[in-house]
């Protein structure tokens, strides 16, 4: 394909998910389907312009509403001015060749020109802009990050190997790769490329993790005693228990989750991995009740933190959705909580970056259960875990992954003490 038919086909993308609004990469691998001539590098760019597209869609939208042009062509021709920063090379792809999208029509130019020139609108929905300027110090550094592709982050399973010799492997397949920030496991791609059918991928060796990700898990399982019990309550496809049984392969591992569905490649993924985790019936889930030394909540949440690899959730999120999140995770936690033996821990993490999802759900939990649990010495905790750098406590038990520094999502994650038994 042509670079011009690239973004046709990018506009009759993004203008059907406008209309029909949906999982974007659904979307893509369906016109994947419908046109088998396309080749894998013609799906690469048409996916890059459509999540480019998708990452500046409230700013790019204002070159939409100045000139009526439809959303789709609108919005890849916004993603074309940023990319050439000049009108000439954009107005010579328009137009070019029986595949190309339509020439530039003189009010288009028009707006074009205006754009080019003008202050972006905040990438980020307007009804949350309140929300995210109470939660994060600088609002405008994150959306700014958010309108980045982010970075693939590995994490190299030390049961099985290490990352110099991942490294290597790498290289040998013409792949570059450098020490991740915060967990020393953590390796980071220069150019993000798909590894899943590679044999490191596929014997075990590695898993395809985010650095704030990884690092939950690090603190979630930070010294964890041979035998001792962890229950992942909100295990999903288990990227977490992974990661936790890695790190303390003596320790026993319980994953569950209410829709078992999505726990369903975790037993090939453990079995590939060399780690022990048993996903537990629902019966074997009732006897761990007070008896788990740690539990962890990978909370249901908006995601926000994610919202750099994920453009399309950004803009549909809405106000009730948010409500019954915090809803769920306040119900969530209270059930995490009978799991805990006395003296255990509660870990409760999110990949938000809202406060009503993180600190505010602690508060109102704290305020739920009076005395019965307090937040651990995170510091410690953390330097323990070998993290590195400590990041900002946001409250006390409680901290927030520097999404802007360290390029990762941004996750939050608390740790919580349950008080021991007084008699
Ligand atoms: C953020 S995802 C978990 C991701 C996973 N821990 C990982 O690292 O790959 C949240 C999960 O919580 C599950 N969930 C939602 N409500 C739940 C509940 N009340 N009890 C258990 N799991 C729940 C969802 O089905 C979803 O899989």
């Amino acid at each position: 394909m042509t670079p011009a038919a690239r973004l046709a086909a990018a506009i009759e993308i993004l203008q059907d998910w406008h209309e029909h609004p949906g999982k974007i990469d659904r979307r893509l691998a369906e016109w994947g389907r419908r046109h088998r001539f396309a080749g894998s590098k013609d799906r690469a760019a048409i996916a890059d312009r459509v999540y480019d597209c998708l990452r500046h869609w409230r700013s790019d939208g204002a070159l939409c509403e100045a000139s009526s042009i439809a959303r789709g062509r609108a919005h890849v021709l916004a993603s074309a001015l940023r990319e050439h920063r000049n009108l000439a090379p954009v107005q010579e792809i328009f137009g070019q060749g029986v595949h190309a999208p339509a020439a530039l029509t003189a009010s288009e130019l028009s707006a074009a020109r205006a754009f080019l020139t003008a202050a972006p609108l905040p990438d980020w929905p307007a009804w949350l802009m309140p929300d995210l300027i109470s939660s994060v110090p600088d609002p405008e550094l994150l959306i700014a990050r958010q309108r980045q592709r982010s970075p693939l982050d590995l994490r190299v399973n030390r049961l099985k190997t290490e990352p110099s010799k991942i490294i290597k492997s790498l290289q040998a397949m013409g792949c570059e790769a450098a020490q991740g920030p915060l967990s020393p496991d953590c390796l980071r791609l220069e150019k993000p490329r798909s590894l899943t059918g590679t044999e490191i991928y596929q014997s075990g060796l590695i898993e395809i993790q985010d650095a704030a990700s990884q690092a939950v898990a690090l603190l979630a399982a930070q010294g964890m005693a041979p035998g001792s019990l962890m229950l992942d309550l909100c295990a999903g496809a288990g990227g977490k228990s992974l990661a936790m049984a890695a790190c303390a392969p003596q320790a026993r591992f319980y994953a569950w989750d209410i829709d078992r569905a999505r726990m369903q490649d975790l037993g090939p993924r453990a079995k590939r991995a060399g780690a022990r985790i048993e996903i537990v019936s629902s019966g074997k889930l009732e006897g761990l009740r007070g008896r788990c030394d740690r539990v962890l909540v990978d909370a249901p949440c908006s995601g926000s933190g994610t919202w750099s690899r994920d453009p399309d959730q950004k803009w549909l999120f809405t106000e009730a959705r948010l409500a019954e999140l915090v809803d769920m995770q306040a119900r969530v936690l209270d059930e995490a909580a009978t799991f805990v033996r006395p003296g255990g821990w509660l870990v409760y993490a999110t990949c938000s970056v809202l406060r009503a999802e993180n600190e505010a759900a602690i508060e109102q939990f704290a305020a739920r259960a009076p005395g019965q649990f307090a937040p651990v010495d995170l510091k410690q905790v953390w330097q323990a875990a070998g993290l590195g750098t400590i990041s900002p406590f946001s409250a006390p038990g409680c901290v927030r992954f520097d999404p802007v520094a360290q390029q990762t999502d941004g996750f939050f994650v608390a740790i919580l003490h349950r008080a021991p038994k007084t008699r």
